[in-house]
């Protein structure tokens, strides 16, 4: 069962690297199917830490080929850094190749990002600054420069002349910002385009052929189900197809390639940024799940907004994304709660639903209906067998299972790499 896609459950944040980490060995290539530097993991090997943004983790494990696929939104910049910090360390990056497909972000495109969100006032979305959003409206406005543009300096100058016509009137009349000059953003992708020429590639021809090689094809989602485009809480969501289609559609192959589809979910919710979020904390269980998940953005050092485990998004999930198998994370971070309260409906306006409302405005008002599970008061980091998990920890694990209509196969136990228990092997 070679395709093998990772998607995460909730708002994103829930620790996919747990799940990367497992298949390690047995991996092939890894793509990166969407989003861009939006993105943001640590990844710890021996004593050295690597935080990435754009890269796909599969970039740090020798033999493998990492991929950035078509459904990506690329800021050079960033991927020249973070590729020239990662050959300082001595890793080997040459393996990398990138969809000539993919859109590009520029300066306008980061620029755009923070004046609107500006401009929103208390609407905002509380976005990561990086330019996602107006890069992907480029490509939907079908005014966006591709990978390959970059490849024939005519073809470049006359789209980004096209993508300025409008920009320009937008950022000098509206938003009260100097006017970019089409020179300054064909010099600034140019300087990149020889490092670049080696890595493009077909990358869908190149996944369809390892695919039928029986090689181990790694689809990473970036963000998660709720921060989707189409089916997250809209419009507090990124960009792109963050679910199990967007591995399709991001990456050129078909959907019957993909095998596998394993969600990641916290043992708890976390959120970055704005948006309706029903079992959220303010009092002290949250500040306490906070400092103990240390949960605090990778990519822009916010504070997470934390809540407990909400089973109608883990339900909802399972459906849009077809997920086959879910791996648990950050449960030892509940070890010293004498109660944890898990979401099993939501109250709408006096009524109980235990299905995701279609209405966004229900959603806003939803209120979590809690039922109690005991606390185990232990610390499991240690543990590596279901069985020897404290029988309320156990009980926990099963009943999250049986809300969820998914099997948990992994159970995150400890921040370290083998910090696992396996009850179903993901490859
Ligand atoms: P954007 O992706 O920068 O446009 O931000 C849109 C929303 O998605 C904001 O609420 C961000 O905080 C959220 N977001 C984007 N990437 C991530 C991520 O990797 N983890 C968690 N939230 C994210």
């Amino acid at each position: 069962m070679p395709g093998i896609v990772i998607v995460g459950v909730q708002w994103g944040d829930e620790g996919k690297g747990k799940a990367t980490d497992l298949l390690g060995e047995r991996t092939d290539v890894v793509v990166k199917f969407n989003g861009g530097n939006n993105a943001g993991h640590t990844v710890v090997i021996g004593d050295e830490k690597y935080a990435l943004h754009l890269l796909p983790s599969g970039i740090l494990t020798p033999g493998v080929t990492p991929v950035i696929g078509n459904g990506v939104v690329i800021d050079l910049e960033v991927l020249f850094d973070e590729l020239s910090a990662l050959n300082a360390r001595g890793v080997d990056t040459s393996k990398l190749k990138i969809s000539a497909n993919a859109h590009v972000i520029t300066g306008y495109h980061r620029t755009l990002d923070k004046v609107t969100e500006r401009f929103l006032g208390k609407r905002m979305i509380g976005t990561t600054g990086r330019g996602i959003g107006p890069a992907y409206a480029d490509k939907i406005n079908r005014v966006g420069i591709r990978i390959q543009d970059l490849f024939d300096e005519n073809i470049l100058r006359q789209k980004v002349e096209g993508a300025l016509e409008q920009k320009n009137h937008l950022l000098v009349k509206v938003y009260n910002r100097r006017a970019v000059t089409v020179d300054e953003i064909v010099d600034e992708l140019l300087q990149y385009r020889d490092r670049l020429e080696p890595m493009v590639a077909d990358t869908g021809l190149l996944l369809d052929n390892a695919l039928d090689a029986g090689e181990v094809v790694v689809f990473e989602g970036g963000q998660a189900t709720m921060l989707d485009i189409d089916h997250g809480t809209y419009p507090f969501v990124t960009s792109s197809s963050a679910t199990a289609g967007g591995a399709s559609t991001g990456s050129g192959i078909g959907p019957n390639r993909l095998d596998r589809i394993v969600g990641i979910v916290k043992a708890y919710t976390t959120r970055v940024g704005s948006g309706p979020f029903p079992t959220e904390l303010f009092d002290d269980d949250g500040e306490k799940l906070r400092a103990r998940g240390f949960e605090y953005g990778t990519t822009t050092g916010r504070p997470r907004r934390v809540g407990w485990y909400d089973a109608l998004i883990t339900r909802y999930a399972t459906r849009i994304n077809g997920l086959t198998d879910l791996v648990l994370t950050k449960l030892d971070i509940l070890d010293d709660f004498d109660e944890i309260p898990v979401c099993v409906a939501y109250e709408i306006d006096g009524v109980e639903v235990t299905e995701m409302p279609w209405n966004q405005s229900d959603f806003h008002h939803a209120k979590p209906v809690l039922k109690m599970f005991p606390g185990w008061k232990e610390d499991i980091t240690g543990v590596r067998r279901f069985e020897d998990l404290p029988i309320n920890a156990q009980n926990y694990v099963l009943a999250l299972e049986e809300l969820s209509g998914t099997r948990i196969s992994v159970i995150g136990v400890g921040p370290q790499r083998d910090g696992v228990i396996v009850r179903h092997d993901l490859v």
